[in-house]
């Protein structure tokens, strides 16, 4: 399988990064080729609302987006990770997320089929606080991003009260269920 595998936090080595390395163990092997985006290390700018994609279906602006558009067609697993910043995705993850738009375009303004089969889309997150509805905003944005990308969205992992950088190793289910997850992924 293809995966490709987006780190969406600004800490190295934080909990969101621990969690999409350990869901991702169960791939790493021969049969499987993992194409690992770091958005800390790339540079994507915000979506500066043109429209030109509302016409061409292509965002004008050239930067490392670029290199995701094709993965996110060509991939059998988009896996997303995310930690909750303010109820929603981090800064980073928003910004790629709404360079999605010529996505959305194509699919919704210029009827352009995306790809012959739909990618799985997964998503991972991690919050320090143990609100009711921490996750609400943050899984809503998701949804409609897999759905721009005609990614179907199979699969969350949502791990709450965790803060400091690496305390996901305390916890004690969060890295064996996204093992689980990898592991029931690849059984479908
Ligand atoms: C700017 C900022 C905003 C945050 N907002 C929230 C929040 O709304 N809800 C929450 O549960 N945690 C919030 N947190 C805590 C992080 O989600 C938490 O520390 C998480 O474990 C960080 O994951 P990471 O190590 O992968 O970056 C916030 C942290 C920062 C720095």
């Amino acid at each position: 399988m293809n995966i490709t595998a987006i780190y969406g936090s600004p800490r190295k080595d934080g909990n969101t990064d621990l969690l999409l390395n350990a869901f991702l163990k169960e791939f790493e092997n021969p049969d499987h080729i993992i194409s690992r985006f770091y958005l800390r290390k790339m540079s994507i700018s915000p979506c500066i609302e043109c429209e030109k994609c509302y016409t061409t279906g292509t965002c004008v602006l050239d930067d490392d987006m670029k290199a995701l558009y094709p993965k996110f067609k060509n991939s059998d697993i988009v896996v997303l990770s995310s930690p909750v910043f303010f109820y929603g995705l981090n800064a980073l993850a928003k910004a790629m997320v709404d360079r999605s738009q010529c996505c959305w375009s194509q699919k919704y303004l210029l009827n352009q089929k995306h790809s012959e089969t739909k990618p799985k889309g997964v998503f991972l997150t991690v919050g320090g606080s143990k609100g009711k509805r921490n996750f609400e905003g943050i899984i809503l944005t998701v949804r409609y991003f897999f759905d721009a990308l005609d990614i179907d969205f199979t699969n969350q992992l949502l791990v709450k009260e965790i803060d400091q950088k690496g305390a996901i190793k305390n916890h004690p289910t969060a890295l064996d269920d996204a093992c689980n997850l990898a592991k029931e992924l690849l059984r479908s």
